[in-house]
């Protein structure tokens, strides 16, 4: 699959969005613990995209996306930079999605990388991330150079409300 990254404008991403609503409902109804529950509404998931947008747009969030030839996001990668004063140096990955139909091709771990190059374009100088105990997105992580700091039991909701799971916390220094 011939893919390519691309950094998102607020527009890149109203202009996407009905790929980056199926990219994220792809991601909960395939079982990743992304923040929302099933059952997902395209509304809800339209919501959260028109809130990252605004976002970007107020220089608090970097999203790049991964696009097949055709143009279509099969992939995304957010950077939330912290806001707080003393956070200047720090950015959290979030939202790390793969469509199911284009994992397990490196894009994700392109996508880790580029995340890394906003990172420091931004003068941020230390990640932070959490993710599923256990999920193959710890794998990724640990691949990438990211230390784990910990886990916290019981962190979140599984997306079918059948009990809570656990979060791994990771970190990487960029210097
Ligand atoms: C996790 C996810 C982003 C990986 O995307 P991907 O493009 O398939 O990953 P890559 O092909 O770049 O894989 C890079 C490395 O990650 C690890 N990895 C990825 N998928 C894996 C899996 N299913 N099982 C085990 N390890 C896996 C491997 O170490 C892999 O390296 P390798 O192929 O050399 O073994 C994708 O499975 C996904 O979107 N999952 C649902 C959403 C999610 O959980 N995101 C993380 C939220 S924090």
């Amino acid at each position: 699959m011939n893919i390519t990254l691309a950094t998102c404008t607020a527009a890149d991403i109203a202009r996407h969005q009905e790929d980056l609503i199926d990219l994220l409902r792809d991601a909960v109804e395939s079982g990743a613990s992304v923040n929302f529950l099933l059952p997902f509404p395209a509304a809800e998931a339209a919501a959260y995209w028109s809130k990252v947008a605004a976002e970007v747009a107020g220089g608090e969030r970097v999203v790049i996306v991964a696009l097949e030839a055709a143009g279509r996001v099969v992939g995304c990668a957010h950077l939330a930079l912290a806001g707080q004063p003393n956070g200047a140096h720090r950015a959290e990955v979030q939202k790390v999605l793969v469509h199911r139909r284009a994992r397990r091709q490196g894009i994700a771990r392109r996508l880790m990388q580029q995340v890394e190059q906003a990172a420091r374009a931004a003068g941020r100088t230390l990640l932070v991330l959490d993710t599923e105990t256990g999920s193959p997105a710890e794998a990724l992580y640990t691949q990438m150079g990211y230390t784990r700091a910990g886990s916290i039991p019981d962190f979140a909701i599984r997306n079918d409300g059948g009990g809570l799971l656990a979060t791994t916390l990771f970190y990487r220094r960029l210097s």
